[in-house]
């Protein structure tokens, strides 16, 4: 059997159609598969390479620090210069009330590790989400995730969990001093690239401090640079009393991370001991991977060149077929009538070497969500075979 058939045969299926093409090369926008095939990549791994595949900053920091050391203890018990360094990092290109990190192996693990954190400073357990966002797939997260399509098959969920219109001030009016935590993306993703207004957003921020209620925010996603800011909160002039890190954190490798500050972090240290804990959470060469992703993402100045490509993106993305594209930097979503029309233009960009894919919440919208990386000659190549693929769908 080959690969394709031992994959169907033995590694656990998330869906009953998966792509299934076997990759054996990325290097910075582009992935090759076993035919030698060449593929543009404007998904990034789902957000992830930010920085694009295989840097080479990132690829001598992984093979350094392995030849160093790997696994050495559970998380919080030895100095492990990749983690403080990269947690030092982290702090020092955050706003200063974000400088304690907790690193995890994943986003989700990062929502959960956040999710305890506000229960244990606030004393409290309700917690205020919204419709259609996405903070991941444990039962934590997913009791937050704002779809009952997704979360209805695995109830009981947690209780104390209000789900309420993204963007709305009746959803402010019910925050209150029973609240423990509001998470908000900080613009939603998986919704369909949707971002909430400043007045929203600053009036969220005012609500949570006078009723003492932790303010998280998710940039897993949108995190990085995606947005056009290094951290999408930026664009609204506020600052979140915990953030949820992960996808680019780990610049292709696992990481994820919530942070805040030391003070609030203090919570999950004692009564109990080792309330929160992880055998491989900030694995020393997960976080040296993510250093150097960061830093060769935030020298590299590819943040600054961001608004120009998205508005080329936006200038050439024009099709009948095409009903409305939202944007927020390097953040696409292109809607079609239909996730069936989606799916066939999907699949013929890929037959054209495309890669791209659909959101959760809004399966009649491609996602282009590229490295950022991506050079204004390779926005023109993939709205190029874009648009072709739309005229041979729809036509
Ligand atoms: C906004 C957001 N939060 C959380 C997660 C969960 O991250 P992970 O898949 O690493 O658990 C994701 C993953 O897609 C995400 O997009």
């Amino acid at each position: 059997m080959n690969n394709r058939q031992l994959f169907l045969q033995h590694v656990a299926q998330t869906s009953d159609a998966p792509l299934a093409i076997e990759f054996t090369k990325a290097s910075g926008m582009y992935m090759w598969d076993n035919h030698g095939k060449q593929y543009i990549d404007m998904i990034a791994g789902i957000s992830v390479c930010n920085v694009g595949h295989c840097h080479p900053a990132v690829v001598e920091a992984i093979q350094s620090q392995a030849a160093q050391y790997m696994h050495l203890l559970v998380y919080g018990e030895f100095v492990q210069a990749p983690q403080v360094q990269y947690a030092t990092y982290l702090s020092s290109i955050l706003p200063p009330s974000l400088n304690c990190v907790y690193f995890t192996n994943s986003g989700s693990e990062a929502t959960e590790g956040a999710m305890k954190l506000a229960k244990r400073y606030t004393g409290r357990h309700e917690i205020i989400a919204f419709k259609n966002s996405y903070h991941g797939s444990t039962q934590g997260s997913l009791s937050i995730m704002g779809d009952e399509y997704w979360r209805n098959a695995y109830r009981p969920l947690l209780p104390g969990i209000h789900h309420l219109d993204y963007n709305s001030f009746e959803a402010i009016d019910a925050i209150n001093h029973n609240t423990a935590a509001v998470f908000a993306e900080s613009v939603q993703a998986e919704a369909g690239v949707y971002k909430a207004s400043k007045e929203w957003m600053q009036a969220l921020r005012k609500k949570c401090t006078e009723t003492g209620t932790l303010l998280v925010l998710d940039e897993i996603q949108c995190g990085f640079g995606r947005n056009g800011f290094l951290w999408s909160f930026e664009q609204y002039g506020i600052v979140p009393d915990v953030v949820l890190l992960g996808k680019a954190l780990g610049a292709g490798m696992p990481l994820g991370a919530f942070v805040a500050d030391k003070e609030i972090m203090w919570s999950l240290t004692n009564n109990p001991v080792l309330g929160h804990i992880t055998t491989f959470g900030g694995h020393p060469v997960a976080c040296a991977a993510g250093l150097a992703g960061a830093k060769a993402l935030v020298e590299g100045d590819y943040i600054a060149t961001i608004p120009a490509k998205e508005q080329l993106f936006l200038d050439l993305l024009k099709h009948p077929k095409i009903k409305a594209v939202r944007s927020v930097g390097m953040m696409f979503a292109v809607e079609f009538e239909s996730f069936e029309v989606n799916k066939k233009i999907i699949d013929d960009c890929i037959a054209n070497g495309l890669i791209t894919d659909w959101f959760l919440f809004a399966p009649a919208c491609l996602r282009l969500v590229p490295p950022l990386i991506i050079t204004e000659d390779e926005v023109r190549t993939a709205c190029k075979i874009i648009l072709d693929a739309i005229d041979r769908v729809t036509f």
